[in-house]
Formats: C-alpha cells, sequence, structure tokens
C-alpha cells in the first residue's frame, strides 16, 4: 500500500517537474478550506508508533513527500505502514528496542527533520543505517546532530563536513547524556531525545530558548513520564510505549501562506479549519496581528495533547513592525511568507536574529532577498535577516528561483497574487514536500495559480 502511494506521488511530482507555476493577480479570497496535516507532528507520529508496541491509527497524517519519506524509512526499519480507505494511517510498531537494519540506505528527499530525527533514533541501535537526500538537503549542517549523537558513543561517516551521504554507526550500550544545545533547534532536541529511549538511564537536554515541543507532547501522550523543569527536558530510557490513536491537526506554517495571501488580497474574508495552536509555533499569527491584521481564532479545544481553533482571516492594511528576536523559535519557518505582508506593509518591517534561515532548504535570507528585489519590493539584507519597506503597488513580473525551497515556492505564489504583473517560478514541484494540493485549493479561493509549459526552444 505505501508503495502504492509513494508510486502515485512520484508520477506526479514527474509530470509537474516539466512546468514551472505562475501566480496572476487573484480575485478577492473566500471560503472556507482545510488544509494538509502539520508535518512536524506527522514525522513525529510515524516515529512513535514504530516505537509502540502494537497499532496506532494516524488521523489528518500530511501525505506531502518529506513525511512520505519518513514512512519508507521507518518501515525500512520494520514497522508496517499502511493507509486505510478513510485516508488515516496504521502503523503497526516494534516497540523500543525492536527496530532492526535498513537493507538500503535511507532517503529522506528534502526533509531535514526526517533525516535529523532519524538519525538521533537509529543512533542508539547496534547497526548501521546510511541517509542520502536531494542537493538541497546534501548541503544542511549535520554536525549539530553527530556533536550531541557522539557522546551517547555513536559514530559518523559522512561526507567532508558532516553533511549527506553519511552512514550512522549506531552503538549496542548507550551512555546517557546532559546536553546543552548551543543553537535553539527543536530538531537537535527531538534527536536527543529519541537516542534516549533506548538508553538506559536519563538523559537531559536544556534548550536556549524554547522551540516546537512536539515531541514532548507526543511522548506523554504515550504514556511516558518526562520531567520538565524550565528548558531542562530529562526522559528515561527504556520504557514501554503502548499504542495510541493521534490526529495531526492542520499546519500553522502551511496555514500561514492562506492567510497571508486574504490579508493582503482586497475584499478577502477566509477561514481555515482545524489550525494547530501550539503556542511554539504560532509567532507569525502574533506578528500579524501585531501589524494589524483582523484574524481571529473561533473555537479553540485540546486534541491529543494540542490545541486546535478555526482562523477567520479578512483581508486589512498592515503596518510594518519590529519583529522581537527572541519570537523567531516559534515561527521560524514563516518569515519568507511573513516577507510577503511586509512587502504590502506601510513602512518598514524589521527581521533580524536570524541566522538560522541561512541553513534551511535555501539560504532562506539571500534567496527571499533577491526574489523581492526581482518583483520590485524594498528590501535590504543583513548578516542575520532583512528589513522589507512595504509599497501598496508592487510590480511583480519577475521569474523567481527557488533553489528547491517549498517555502521561498509558495511565498513568491502568494505575492503574485497581488502584483501588477504575475509572478513565475522556476520550479514548484518541491511545494509536494508539504503542501500538495497547493495551487488547486489556493484558486478554490480565488487565485489564479497555473503551470506554464517550459519555453521550447
Ligand atoms: C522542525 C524544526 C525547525 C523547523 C523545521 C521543522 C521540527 O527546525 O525549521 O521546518 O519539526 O522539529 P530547527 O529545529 O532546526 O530550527
Amino acid at each position: 500500500m505505501l508503495s502504492e502511494i509513494k508510486f502515485k506521488n512520484q508520477t506526479s511530482l514527474k509530470m509537474l517537474s516539466m512546468t514551472t507555476l505562475i501566480s496572476h493577480k487573484a480575485d478577492k479570497l473566500t471560503g472556507l478550506v482545510k488544509v494538509p496535516g502539520d508535518k512536524s507532528i506527522s514525522h513525529r507520529a510515524l516515529i512513535m508508533g514504530t516505537l509502540a508496541i502494537g497499532q496506532s491509527r494516524i488521523s489528518g497524517l500530511l501525505e506531502g513527500e518529506d513525511v512520505l519519506n519518513t514512512a519508507k524509512a521507518m518501515t525500512a526499519l520494520g514497522a508496517d505502514i499502511s493507509r486505510d480507505d478513510n485516508g488515516d494511517w496504521l502503523v503497526y510498531g516494534v516497540g523500543i528496542g525492536g527496530l532492526c537494519q535498513p537493507e538500503n540506505a535511507l532517503d529522506m528527499g528534502n526533509s531535514g527533520t526526517g533525516a535529523r530525527l532519524i538519525m538521533g533514533l537509529v543512533s542508539t541501535y547496534p547497526f548501521n543505517t546510511s541517509f542520502i537526500g536531494d542537493s538541497s538537503l546534501s548541503t544542511r549542517p549535520m554536525k549539530r546532530i553527530t556533536d550531541p549523537l557522539k557522546k551517547f558513543g555513536a559514530e559518523f561517516h559522512g561526507a567532508e563536513g558532516m553533511t549527506l551521504p553519511m552512514t550512522v554507526s549506531g552503538i549496542k550500550d548507550p551512555l546517557p547524556i546532559e546536553y546543552e544545545l548551543p543553537v535553539a533547534s527543536a530538531q537537535v532536541k527531538s534527536a536527543i531525545l529519541l537516542a534516549a529511549l533506548n538508553t538506559p538511564g536519563k538523559t537531559t537536554v536544556i534548550e536556549p530558548t524554547p522551540t516546537r515541543d512536539h515531541t514532548e507532547r507526543m511522548l506523554q501522550h504515550f504514556g511516558i513520564q518526562m520531567d520538565i523543569n524550565g528548558t531542562a527536558i530529562t526522559v528515561t530510557g527504556q520504557p514501554e510505549l503502548e499504542a495510541r490513536d493521534m490526529f495531526v491537526p492542520t499546519d500553522p506554517s502551511s496555514a500561514a501562506f492562506p492567510t497571508v495571501a486574504a490579508l493582503i488580497t482586497p475584499g478577502s474574508d477566509i477561514t481555515i479549519k482545524n489550525v494547530g495552536m501550539n503556542p511554539s509555533r504560532t509567532g507569525i499569527y502574533t506578528t500579524l496581528k501585531e501589524m494589524g491584521a483582523d484574524i481571529s481564532f473561533i473555537d479553540e479545544r485540546l486534541e491529543c495533547g494540542e490545541s486546535v481553533a478555526d482562523i477567520r482571516v479578512k483581508y486589512s492594511p498592515l503596518t510594518g513592525v519590529t519583529v522581537p528576536e527572541d519570537r523567531a523559535p516559534s515561527m521560524i519557518d514563516e518569515y519568507p511568507i511573513l516577507c510577503i505582508a511586509a512587502s504590502y506593509a506601510k513602512g518598514d518591517t524589521i527581521m533580524r536574529g536570524l541566522s538560522e534561515l541561512r541553513v534551511k532548504e535555501s539560504d532562506r535570507i539571500a534567496v527571499m532577498v533577491a526574489g523581492l528585489k526581482d518583483c520590485g519590493v524594498a528590501v535590504t539584507e543583513h548578516a542575520d535577516g532583512m528589513t522589507v519597506t512595504g509599497n501598496t503597488k508592487i510590480t511583480g513580473g519577475a521569474k523567481v528561483q527557488t533553489h528547491m525551497d517549498h517555502r521561498i515556492a509558495m511565498s513568491f505564489l502568494t505575492l503574485g497574487m497581488a502584483t501588477e504583473a504575475p509572478v513565475e517560478l522556476d520550479d514548484g514541484t518541491v511545494i509536494e514536500t508539504s503542501f500538495p494540493g497547493f495551487c488547486l485549493l489556493m484558486n478554490g479561493l480565488g487565485a489564479h495559480i497555473g503551470p506554464q509549459i517550459k519555453d521550447a526552444t
């Protein structure tokens, strides 16, 4: 079943790879939509389901390329994963300690989260696991993961500079660690917590600032006792995880694209269903509201340990703000789309303290600055961020280089919905990694985004 889904997805990607995408001025956006499931929670749900004994059911799983690669990796490590007729995913786990050596290298595609979390997971099992990825993932730094995982006793054989392809030689008798993270990173924190699960004794990870806490919430959902003391998180290894049902809310990072589209398109009024409202993820909504956005949260509720609400967004005149640097972890993936809102805001929007953006799927500071300039937006690049000066009449009319970065691609398609001339992407296929159906969903609201056949010459 998994291979069929994967195959279908690859076929559609193949077709799309022959096209670019172009976004024309939108009509007012109206309607009610459900955007796909949360990417961070989806990766974790598949991993935790694999570590539990028995069958876990996941509803709302994101069926994007990144998550499907994690599902394939979990299958290679011993889980039995299938999708039922209602679209729920069933994971028959092998229990902590029950993983087996994969026969082939795990291909993590474009996903830093999948690669880093699974490297952490396998580092405390007595076998070798090789990891490969696409050209974007193969440039991303892995030393931040290998440094703490070596302390458990694991060894790493990677390309020069510690990048993929890489082989992890896991350790038979891992030692628990206490580790203070040098950079705020939920991926590194989670990799350590996953390594700790198969390590006897107490492992503690200390964060410089709190980052998304989906791993901690999900472990607790699976019945694991954790000791959370401020920014220090302690887990006792080799617990037993019992299978549980999981519900994946809509991704607040994906919901940010229709949100900003509605804010900058006059006359818009949209509602997005079931959006994850975990406070470690909602910095973008706080910032947009400070800019004057008319956003309301309806029917806030708790689902499987995560808070969820429907979001109503209306077109709003925006004003630039200085984004507090300590808000960055709660909106780390949303700076590209915030730049688009800032392009239509009165005055300057100052975004600093963001050197991490240089090592995401692309160098998001350099790539956003280049694309915005090409589209006629006034922007200044800083070593650790950017300042965007807004304007109500932006020319657009450019072909933007996306550098295999899904959030850059969706941000510029959103910009094209409001610019004078359309905005084109060199390659839109990468959107499939996190937001399958993006163009269809946006067009359903009133956008005009479509494929453009590449020049045949
Ligand atoms: C993620 C954490 C963030 C984020 C990424 C997903 C996660 O990365 O950028 O898209 O699921 O843990 P860092 O933790 O490296 O900042």
